[in-house]
C-alpha cells in the first residue's frame, strides 16, 4: 500500500505565516527544528494570487495537512490575502520564483512534498497583449523548471511515495480557442487552438506537463477551468474592476459589443474541483471544470449594477448602469467559452455549490466589506496599468 499517509518525512518547523522568506532564510529555517511526521504536505505555487490564496485558505480550513506556499509576489500576489493564517504553523510562505530551480530543489528536499498544486502564472489576457515576455518566462519556462525540479525529486523517492506523488497543473479553458454560438462546450478532447499570448503560453505549459507524464511517467493531473470570480480577485479582471469602478463613480468599460460569453464559476467551487482531482483524479488525465453558467459580458455587468443598486444605492439615486461605457474591443477577443464538466462530475462526483446569482451576491458583498484591500492593491503600479490600457 503506497498511500500518502504512510510516507515518512521531515518537516521544517518555522511557524507558518504570511511573510516574506528569502531562499537562503528558507533553507536555514527548514533545518531549525525537525519533527518527523506522516507525509501529508503539499507545495502550492502562486498561493498569494486570487485562486491560489482561496485554495490555501480553503485547504487549511478543511484539513491539517501543511502547505508550503511559493509565490514571487508579482503585482497580482498579495500576502494580505493570507492574513487569516498568521501564526498558523501549518502554513509556510516562501517568496520566490518558480523559474528558480535551485530554490525549488531545496524546497522539495527540505519538505518531502507529496503533491505540487501549480497555480503560479501571469494570468491577465490584456497584459499578455501589451507584453507577452513575462508570460513566456513564467508560464512556459517557469513551468518547465518546476517540472524539472519535480521530476528530479520524484525520481529519487521510494516506490510507494513515487506512486502517491501528484503534480497538479491548473490551466484554463482559453487553450481551446473560441466557440461559435451553436458549438458544443469545450471538453477534454477539444483541439488546442489558443488565440492570445496568454492562452498560447498556458497551452505550451499544458503540453509540457503532458509530455512529462508520457515520457518520464511523472504522475500529472491537469485541470482546464472557465472564468473564476470571488474574493481576492485583482481588480484588473472584469468583475472586480466593474465593482471598484462603480463604487468610485467611474465608467464601466465594456469591450466591443459586450456580447462575448464566458462560463462563470465561483472560485470556491474551482478550489473544491482541484481538491477532488488531487485526491481521486487518475494520473495523466485532464479534467475540464466549469460553472455551466454562460453569460454575455453586458449581462454580467448589468447583474453587478443591479446588486449594487440594492446593496449600496448611489447618493444621487441614478442607477450604476448609467456608468456603462462601450470601449474599443480587445484584439483577437474570443467570442465564447463554455465548459462541458461531465467528466469530473461523473468520475469524481464534483459539482459547483454556488449558482451565478448566489456567487455574484457573495462576491459583491465581499468587495463592499473589503474596500481597504481594494484601495491597497489599486495603488502604485495598478494606476499605471489603468492609464496605459484604458488611456488615462
Ligand atoms: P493571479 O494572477 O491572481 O495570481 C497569480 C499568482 O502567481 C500571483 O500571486 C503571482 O505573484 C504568482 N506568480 C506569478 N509569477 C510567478 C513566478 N514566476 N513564480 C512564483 N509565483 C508567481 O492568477 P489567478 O487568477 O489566481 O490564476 C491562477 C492560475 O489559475 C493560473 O495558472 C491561471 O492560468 C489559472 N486559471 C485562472 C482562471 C481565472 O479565471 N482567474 C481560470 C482558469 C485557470
Ligand atoms: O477563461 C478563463 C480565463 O478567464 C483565465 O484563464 C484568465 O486567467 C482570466 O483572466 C479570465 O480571462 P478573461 O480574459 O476571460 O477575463 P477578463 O476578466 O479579463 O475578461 C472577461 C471578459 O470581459 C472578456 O470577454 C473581456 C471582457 N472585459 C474585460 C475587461 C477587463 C471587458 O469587456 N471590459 C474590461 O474592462
Amino acid at each position: 500500500m503506497g498511500g500518502p499517509a504512510e510516507v515518512r518525512y521531515i518537516i521544517a518547523s518555522r511557524p507558518g505565516l504570511a511573510g516574506d522568506v528569502t531562499p537562503t532564510a528558507a533553507a536555514g529555517h527548514a533545518r531549525h527544528r525537525l519533527t518527523e511526521l506522516h507525509a501529508r504536505m503539499i507545495l502550492v505555487t502562486g498561493g498569494a494570487g486570487f485562486i491560489g490564496s482561496n485554495f490555501v485558505l480553503d485547504w487549511l480550513a478543511g484539513t491539517d495537512e501543511p502547505v508550503v506556499n511559493l509565490d514571487k509576489l508579482t503585482y497580482a500576489g498579495n500576502v494580505r490575502n493570507l492574513d487569516g493564517l498568521a501564526g498558523d504553523a501549518r502554513h509556510r510562505f516562501v517568496r520566490g520564483d518558480i523559474a528558480d530551480q535551485p530554490l525549488l530543489e531545496s524546497l522539495l528536499a527540505d519538505h518531502a512534498v507529496r503533491a505540487i498544486v501549480h497555480f503560479a502564472a501571469e494570468s491577465h489576457v490584456d497584459r499578455s497583449i501589451h507584453g507577452p515576455g513575462d508570460f513566456v518566462d513564467t508560464n512556459i519556462v517557469g513551468t518547465f523548471r518546476l517540472l524539472e525540479a519535480a521530476r528530479a525529486y520524484w525520481s529519487a523517492l521510494p516506490q510507494a511515495s513515487r506512486d502517491a506523488f501528484r503534480f497538479l497543473h491548473v490551466s484554463t479553458d482559453e487553450v481551446f480557442g473560441t466557440l461559435a454560438a451553436g458549438d458544443p462546450p469545450f471538453s477534454e478532447t477539444n483541439q488546442y487552438l489558443p488565440n492570445s499570448p496568454y492562452a498560447a503560453s498556458k497551452a505550451a505549459s499544458d503540453h509540457l506537463v503532458r509530455g512529462y507524464h508520457h515520457t518520464y511517467g511523472l504522475p500529472v493531473l491537469t485541470t482546464n477551468c472557465s472564468n473564476n470570480y470571488g474574493p481576492w480577485q485583482f481588480p484588473e479582471k472584469l468583475i472586480p474592476l466593474i465593482i471598484a469602478n462603480a463604487l468610485a463613480g467611474k465608467p464601466l468599460p465594456i469591450y466591443g459589443d459586450g456580447q462575448q460569453i464566458r462560463d462563470w464559476l465561483y472560485v470556491g467551487d474551482h478550489c473544491s474541483a482541484i481538491r477532488h482531482v488531487l485526491e481521486s483524479g487518475r494520473a495523466g488525465e485532464v479534467y475540464c471544470v466549469g460553472g455551466s453558467s454562460e453569460k454575455a459580458n453586458i449581462d454580467v455587468v448589468q447583474t453587478l449594477c443591479g446588486i449594487l443598486d440594492a446593496e449600496r444605492p448611489r447618493a444621487d439615486g441614478t442607477p450604476y448602469a448609467s456608468l456603462i461605457t462601450y470601449v474599443k474591443d480587445r484584439p483577437g477577443h474570443d467570442r465564447r467559452y463554455a465548459i462541458d464538466a461531465r467528466k469530473i462530475t461523473a468520475e469524481l462526483g464534483w459539482q459547483p455549490a454556488e449558482t451565478f446569482e448566489t456567487g455574484m451576491r457573495r462576491t459583491v458583498r465581499w468587495y463592499l466589506d473589503h474596500q481597504d484591500w481594494v484601495a491597497d492593491v489599486t495603488s502604485g503600479g495598478y494606476r499605471d496599468w489603468i492609464a496605459k490600457h484604458y488611456g488615462g
